[in-house]
């Protein structure tokens, strides 16, 4: 039997053991902290299963470590403790299963065994042992080590139980396959494809959060296509899903939007971790099929796609229980702005052009440029020489002109405060014009962002407006 005791270092472990022997309980770590722990990843979460009362072993660990308050929940029967940036959560070994009709778990308690066979897959259901009689040894009765060797995300039991059991675990195995680059078992997709159905009675939150851990993974795109193959997305995604495929007509194709899409995001999760990023990528090109027209001179066109597609971004945030705030926001303006800078030529790029630019991205600049950066995904080599050209020497002009006119997080020089109180008047329409006549003279370069020639063309605009400033 494999023994894990030269990993269980942290004082954590001498406690629990001490617990556990002071009391003779029998206790293990179960779950991901073993799985991470044996994959040497970062964990801060740990699962004590006990076979009796989890919630009277953590007040015994709180009492022998001198912690702070046991929270625990009675109906559950669980309690946790934090321990120096731990959180322990302690539950009783249980057997479960759920009945068809409803969705609340019928819960008894269990043996060690019977509690790693209700979990969700044999690389979850590893334990060690707390006790001292043979501290740190590895119970693992369905393979799971193999499992995790291998990277083979399988069921304890029979698939189509654990996934009636819990129907996110079937997110759960395209999350873990995504996260840990494993595959998942044959059988395991098989039973996914058949009872996919069945996570529309998942709650949306849940399902979410497991979409954003596929989005925050290293390359995202293998839990979409796996969301796709199996049939999830088309429930939990479907305009996503729209993306996918390609027409012709009179021998013109269009590329596929849907695998297009995933190598955006694979290509964004390359450069940055802002999750907000990656659903822009996400989201770049969703109104495409909504746009798409065919004409004999263009061929394929998505006219105002940019657009259309940010005002699809609340919809389906609030759909997905996304957050309805300046994340979203975020991901709207990138949607829109996207096609900006690549659209740029040599000859475009004037200054006033790069500055118009700079004003409405503001200081999500860097974040759009990394998707233009992104989005050229084409297989012409010819046109992706091109746009990266065009990307270049957006990029520097950006430097240029921000560094001479310092658009980013520009304000323009005169408030509306200040037009009311020169011309002495209340807030109206002409306010308006004069502040868009000025932001629009300095970004067109008519006038330099400065505070005398800006005051100098308000009071002229006032004069054609019939305002005289106050003496
Ligand atoms: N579990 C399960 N079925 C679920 C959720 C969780 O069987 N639907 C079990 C698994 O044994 C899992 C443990 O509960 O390892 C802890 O769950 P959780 O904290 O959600 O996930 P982790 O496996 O710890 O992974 P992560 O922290 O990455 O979510």
């Amino acid at each position: 039997m494999k023994n894990y005791k030269a990993h269980l270092t942290h004082p954590i472990f001498s406690t629990l053991r001490k617990v556990v022997e002071e009391q003779n309980l029998e206790a293990y770590v179960i779950g991901g902290f073993v799985r991470d722990l044996i994959l040497n990843r970062d964990v801060k979460d740990i699962d004590v299963v006990v076979v009796g009362d989890g919630i009277e072993m953590a007040h015994a660990v709180a009492k022998k470590a001198s912690l702070g308050k046991v929270k625990f929940f009675k109906n559950f029967g669980t309690a946790m403790v934090r321990y120096d940036g731990y959180e322990i959560e302690f539950v009783g070994a249980r057997k479960e299963s759920y009945s068809r009709d409803s969705r609340k778990p019928i819960v008894e308690s269990g043996t060690l065994q019977d509690d790693q066979l209700r979990r969700d897959f044999t690389i979850n259901a590893l334990a060690l042992s707390l006790m001292p009689a043979n501290f740190g040894e590895l119970i693992d009765p369905f393979n799971g080590i193999e499992d995790l060797d291998s990277g083979l995300i399988r069921t304890p039991t029979n698939p189509e139980t654990t996934y009636s059991d819990d129907p996110l675990r079937m997110m759960r195995a395209i999350r873990f396959a995504t996260q840990l680059n494993f595959t998942i078992d044959k059988d395991s997709l098989r039973a996914i494809r058949k009872m996919k159905d069945r996570i529309n009675i998942v709650s949306q939150e849940r399902v979410t959060t497991e979409l954003n851990k596929i989005v925050a993974a290293p390359k995202p795109s293998v839990g979409f296509k796996l969301l796709f193959d199996t049939g999830l997305l088309q429930i939990i995604f479907p305009e996503l899903c729209l993306l996918h495929g390609v027409e012709e007509k009179n021998g013109v194709r269009h590329k596929d939007n849907f695998y297009h899409t995933l190598k955006v995001l694979d290509n964004v999760a390359s450069m940055s971790e802002n999750l907000w990023l990656r659903w822009a990528a996400i989201l770049h090109d969703i109104a495409k099929p909504a746009t798409k027209r065919f004409n004999d001179k263009a061929g394929w066109t998505f006219h105002g796609h940019e657009d259309k597609g940010a005002r699809m971004v609340p919809k389906i945030f609030k759909r997905l229980k996304l957050p309805l705030d300046a994340k979203m926001k975020f991901v709207q303006k990138l949607v829109a702005l996207h096609l900006r800078p690549i659209a740029l030529t040599k000859e475009e790029a004037t200054d006033s052009a790069i500055r118009r630019l700079l004003f409405d991205a503001g200081e999500d600049i860097d974040d759009l440029m990394t998707l233009c950066k992104c989005d050229i995904t084409s297989k012409n080599e010819a046109k992706v020489k091109r746009f990266l050209s065009n990307y270049e020497m957006v990029k520097e002009k950006l430097v240029e002109v921000e560094e001479k006119d310092r658009i980013r997080n520009w304000q323009p020089p005169i408030s509306g405060e200040e037009i009311m109180k020169t011309f002495g008047i209340k807030p109206c329409k002409e306010v308006g014009v004069l502040k868009s006549r000025i932001k629009d003279a300095i970004l067109d370069g008519h006038i330099s962002n400065d505070h005398n020639e800006a005051f100098t063309l308000m009071v002229e605009i006032g004069k054609e407006l019939g305002l005289t400033p106050n003496s």
